[in-house]
Parts: structure tokens; C-alpha cells; sequence
């Protein structure tokens, strides 16, 4: 539903905003800021000659993610206009997947991928991230430093995913090395996701030979009836859905406990929580800062704005989310007391909200009970951020804290736990 307005406007500045690069990874809220001038939809520029408009405003942000009547998520009529070597493709080319289908088709791949979450069973997943949490930690608990980010934060959801499909042990860092890849859309996004594929292509060609006790042979068995190649795209989706955005919220959460002045400037002494600090970056900071892209099916107005069929959308759950921050600090009342959007909304909303904050708290309460003193090893403004202008992602989060003394018998890494019921 798009509201009446006095008048129509057509966007045509003379030059979008770049939302990828140094600049951007520097200073995102700034730039949303200077997005919200042009109204509810802004143009920016996403790589090299693709151009989108972003939705900066909450009300529009929620219309669009809900009207499936005017928008569709098929990008093939603009991925047409687009070089195939567009290092934004990766994450914005069709595939055959719940992302980039509408309606009925829609409905069966995110029915396989609803009911294959359900059988997630939440008491082993939490046991098995703090298990896996606890290994990690001791890796670098007896040097007094580490980095967050590389020897914790990307690593235990990729255990975590690689473990509920069954990828051997061999193709994991793979399969992060190809995730990471395609979300920093760089020039070797596309080879990033190819190398991804393979992989997965592999496993399910495995498994619908063997069947194992795994979500991949659970989706090859699912009554939605996938083939391979739709088995592998909705694997793929899951993993690289999952796996970038929880690394992020783990990180963006611990850099905000270990900076914002409520947390004392370390994980110990301050009064906020690890599910406080997680609330927080999912309205300041969301993992997934731009994203749900739409296509009007035909010529038609939004909020006030022409469009043409086919042209690309964003919505920036960042910018939506902290449109009305600068009037009050309390999260609760942003956006004028309504939810957030780090979850998207509409049909296309997250369906794994329920596991990765269980991954999240469960990564977070760990490190925080176990290195308690840890604080940053440089000043927070000399942190980096991955460059692209979909995720908000630290690279690295160096920190220092006192050694701990590790006993190497303790808990040996063993085959890791199924946490699934069937
Ligand atoms: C267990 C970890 C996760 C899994 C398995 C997962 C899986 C998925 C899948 C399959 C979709 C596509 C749904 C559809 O199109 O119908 C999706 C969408 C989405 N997820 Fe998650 N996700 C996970 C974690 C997260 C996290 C940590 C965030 C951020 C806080 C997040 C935010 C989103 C958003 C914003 C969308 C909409 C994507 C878009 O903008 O087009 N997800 N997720």
C-alpha cells in the first residue's frame, strides 16, 4: 500500500551515492544520512556502473517488504542489463532459490527450508556452540590476545552449518572462504561462489547416494520434492544466509560490548547483557545493513517516486532501523516504538531469527564468562570494516586480556554432535 502524496517525484541526481568501498565501510550512518535528504528513496551506486534506489525510510522499508502485489524478488529482467561479470551478482543473481522466488514457487523451497530449521533441536545447538565456543577460546586463551573476529566470530557458525548439512571436514574452509567471498563483492565474488558450489554439488551428489542423519539428506527427502541442483541452491542459500550475517552479529555485538561506555569498556564489570548488546546492533548496526532487493513488475509510483518495471530496489534495514535513533537512546521507541528490521519482514523475513540468536548469545555468553577482562588492543576508530554494501562486517576485532591457563585434555574436539531430531 503506498500512502497518497501531494506529489510525485522523479530521481534523477546527477550522481548516486557510493555504498561500497573505503568511504562507505568507514562511515555508513553518515552516509544514511545524506541518503534521507532525498526523501524515502535514495540512488546510490552498489559496484561500478549498477545503480539502485535504497529505501532509507521505515515506513516505505515495511510497504515494499510486505507488497508482493507491485514488487517480485525475480531479478533476470535487470540481471539482463547487467555485465555478467558484475561483482554484485553473487549475491543478487537469480537462483532457483527462496530468495529470488515469489508466491507458490516460493512457498515450496522456503517450506523445505522451514521445516528442515525446525528440526533443529535447541538444547543440543546450544551445547554444541558452547562446546565449539570453548575449543576455540582455548586456541589462543593462553597468549593474552587474539582477534574476535578470525579466531572466533567466523568460525563457529561456519562449524555450526558445516555440521547440521554434513560438509566433510576437508571442504569447510572452503565453504567460508567462498561465503566471505561473495558478500564482500569484490572481483572474486563470482569465483568465490562457483568454488561454493562445487562443493555443495558434491556433498548432495553424496548424499542422494548415501543418506546420512543431515539436513542435506533431509531436504533431498523433503515432500517439496527438490532435485539436486534446487537441493544445492537452497543449501547454499542457507549457508551463506547464516553463516556471514551470525559471524557479524557476533562481532558487532562483542565490539559493542567491549566500546560503549554502559559496558564499562570491558565485558566484565559492565551491567548490560550479552542479549542487551544483541538488541543494540540489530538497531544500530544490523549484520544484513542493505538488502531485499525488489523489482517493480511494471511502471508505477512508491512513495511518492517514480519507478520503472524492472529496476532494482534495496531496502536498508540500517537506515530504516535508526531513522528517528538521534531523537532518543532507548531502542525500544525507535521507529516509533514498531520492530526492527534486522530480520527483514513480509515473506521473505529471516526464518532462522530463533537459531542464530541462540548461536549469538550462546557464542557471546561463552567468551564473555571465560576471557572477562578483555578489552581492545587498538583504538576502536583503527578497526576495519569489509568493504560491499550489503553486510556490516568488522574484519578483524584484535583484543587483549589476561592469559588464561589451558589444559589441552580438556574436552578433546571429537566428532562433532548432530543437532538435529530426525
Ligand atoms: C542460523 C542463521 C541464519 C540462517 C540459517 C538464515 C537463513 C536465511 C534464509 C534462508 C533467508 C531467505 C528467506 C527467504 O527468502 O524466504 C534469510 C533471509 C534473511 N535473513 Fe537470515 N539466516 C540466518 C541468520 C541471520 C542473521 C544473523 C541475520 C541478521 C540479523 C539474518 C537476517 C536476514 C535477513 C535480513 C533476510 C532477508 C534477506 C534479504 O534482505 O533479502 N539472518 N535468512
Amino acid at each position: 500500500m503506498t500512502p497518497p502524496v501531494a506529489s510525485v517525484r522523479s530521481v534523477q541526481p546527477p550522481q548516486p551515492l557510493a555504498l561500497y568501498g573505503p568511504d562507505f565501510a568507514a562511515d555508513p550512518h553518515g552516509h544514511y544520512r545524506r541518503l534521507r535528504a532525498h526523501g524515502p528513496l535514495a540512488p546510490v551506486r552498489i559496484a561500478a556502473g549498477i545503480d539502485a534506489l535504497l529505501v532509507t525510510d521505515y515506513q516505505a522499508a515495511v510497504d515494499l517488504l510486505r507488497d508482493t502485489h507491485t514488487f517480485t524478488k525475480d531479478p533476470r529482467a535487470w540481471q539482463a542489463t547487467v555485465p555478467a561479470d558484475s561483482p554484485v551478482l553473487p549475491v543478487l543473481g537469480y537462483r532457483p532459490t527462496a530468495l529470488f522466488s515469489d508466491g507458490d514457487v516460493h512457498a515450496r523451497y522456503r517450506d523445505a527450508i522451514n521445516d528442515g530449521l525446525a528440526m533443529i533441536e535447541p538444547h543440543i545447538l546450544r551445547a554444541e556452540v558452547a562446546r565449539v565456543a570453548r575449543r576455540l577460546i582455548r586456541e589462543f586463551a593462553a597468549s593474552g590476545s587474539g582477534d574476535l573476529v578470525e579466531q572466533y566470530a567466523r568460525r563457529l557458525p561456519l562449524h555450526v552449518f558445516t555440521t547440521w548439512f554434513g560438509v566433510p571436514p576437508e571442504d569447510r574452509e572452503r565453504v567460508v572462504e567462498g561465503i566471505g567471498g561473495m558478500f564482500n563483492s569484490a572481483d572474486d565474488a563470482a569465483a568465490a561462489y562457483a568454488d561454493l558450489v562445487t562443493v555443495v554439488t558434491r556433498l548432495v551428489a553424496d548424499r542422494r547416494a548415501r543418506p546420512r542423519r543431515d539436513l542435506t539428506s533431509y531436504f533431498l527427502g523433503h515432500p517439496a520434492g527438490l532435485d539436486d541442483d534446487e537441493t544445492v541452491r537452497q543449501i547454499t542459500l542457507v549457508m551463506s544466509a547464516g553463516h556471514d550475517p551470525t559471524t557479524n552479529l557476533i562481532g558487532n555485538a562483542l565490539l559493542h560490548m567491549l566500546t560503549d561506555a554502559r559496558y564499562a569498556g570491558s565485558l566484565q564489570r559492565g551491567a548490560m547483557t550479552a542479549h542487551e548488546a544483541i538488541n543494540e546492533v540489530l538497531w544500530q548496526d544490523p549484520p544484513l545493513a542493505n538488502l531485499a532487493a525488489h523489482y517493480p513488475r511494471q511502471d508505477t509510483e512508491f512513495h511518492g517516486v517514480r519507478l520503472r518495471a524492472g529496476q532494482l530496489l534495496l531496502v536498508s534495514y540500517a537506515a530504516a532501523n535508526t531513522q528517528s535513533a538521534s531523537a532518543t537512546s532507548d531502542p525500544g521507541v525507535r521507529s516509533g516504538g514498531s520492530a526492527h528490521l534486522a530480520w527483514s519482514a513480509g515473506p521473505h523475513r529471516c526464518p532462522a531469527k530463533q537459531p542464530a540468536l541462540l548461536i549469538a548469545m550462546t557464542a557471546i555468553e561463552q567468551l564473555t564468562s571465560q576471557l572477562c577482562d578483555a578489552e581492545l588492543a587498538v583504538p576502536a576508530g583503527e578497526l576495519m570494516w569489509r568493504p560491499g554494501p550489503f553486510h556490516r562486517a568488522l574484519v578483524h576485532l584484535p583484543v587483549r586480556f589476561t592469559p588464561l591457563e589451558v589444559n589441552p585434555d580438556a574436552e578433546p574436539a571429537g566428532p562433532s554432535e548432530v543437532s538435529i531430531s530426525h
